[in-house]
């Protein structure tokens, strides 16, 4: 496995590979980037890992100083894994000239996690075009606990028209249904033992739907205040088109219930697909 950290290497390494397949990545991998990267591995011959910390994705109260950068680790993690080429760039590497250049996502951009992160989309979809120009993947991996993510990242294909395959990976859960996340490492034990509480009532707001509630608004207050009983501070529960992302009318059938809240200062997310019959 080969550590790169400039465009021009990455490009000379790259020249006589295809298919490449993209796992972008933030860094402080767990098993679930390593599911990606293993499922990258079953549609392209030369996997490539990007980690790079994205300042453009974070807002200005986020922490982006202390993101946890723990490059060793990860590359050791990816070697066990089978990637091909980690590409680590520098922020300069990046963006060595401020990037006025912004791809302007679609409005669902702003709703659901988009609401609390303002121009959060903006710079992920900013990032994730700039990768694929840079490694020009035939296939790219993102996970469906990122759901909102995804179903941009897809519009970005779609209508520029980008020659990529978008491949998207099940949420890989720890034995007691919490999203493996690189923010579970900020719980603390207490925090830890109640976080997988996200998932049962996001499960039990689906089989409440699935029973015959078609107010939705109704089921996700209820999903709300059995969070914020256990001391969640909720930030959004919603029942929305699997397909469009936009809040579900009852007469959809392909859903998806996604979900932010905190866990003190951890803020969490979660989603489930679901459908009626
Ligand atoms: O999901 C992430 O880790 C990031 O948002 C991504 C896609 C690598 C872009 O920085």
């Amino acid at each position: 496995m080969q550590i790169i950290h400039t465009v021009s290497e990455l490009r000379a390494r790259l020249a006589k590979e295809a298919p490449v397949g993209l796992v972008p990545t933030m860094g402080n991998l767990h098993a679930g980037h390593i599911h990606l990267v293993e499922l990258a591995k079953q549609h392209a011959q030369c996997v490539v890992v990007s980690i790079f910390v994205n300042p453009l994705q974070f807002g200005v109260n986020e922490d982006l100083a202390n993101y946890p950068r723990t490059l060793a680790e990860d590359c050791a993690k990816l070697e066990a894994a089978g990637a091909d080429v980690v590409f680590a760039p520098s922020e300069k590497e990046m963006y060595p000239v401020p990037q006025t250049m912004m791809v302007e996502p679609p409005a669902i951009a702003s709703e659901l996690c988009g609401a609390s992160r303002p121009g959060h989309f903006r710079g992920v979809a900013t990032v994730v075009l700039k990768l694929f120009n840079i490694v020009q993947p035939q296939v790219a991996v993102f996970g469906k606990k990122d759901f909102q993510q995804l179903f941009i990242i897809r519009e970005l294909v779609r209508q520029l028209n980008l020659p990529i395959d978008i491949v998207a990976s099940e949420t890989q859960r720890e034995a007691s249904g919490l999203a493996m996340s690189s923010r579970n490492g900020y719980l603390s034990a207490t925090e830890r033992a109640m976080a997988a509480e996200l998932h049962r009532v996001l499960q039990q707001l689906v089989k409440t739907v699935q029973a015959g509630q078609k107010e939705y608004a109704a089921a996700e207050a209820l999903a709300v205040a059995a969070l914020e009983q256990s001391g969640w501070d909720v930030d959004y529960i919603s029942v929305r088109s699997a397909s469009t992302l936009l809040p579900a009318i009852p007469a959809e059938q392909d859903l998806v219930v996604l979900g932010a809240a905190r866990l003190g200062r951890t803020r969490l997310i979660d989603n489930l697909e679901f459908q009626l019959t």
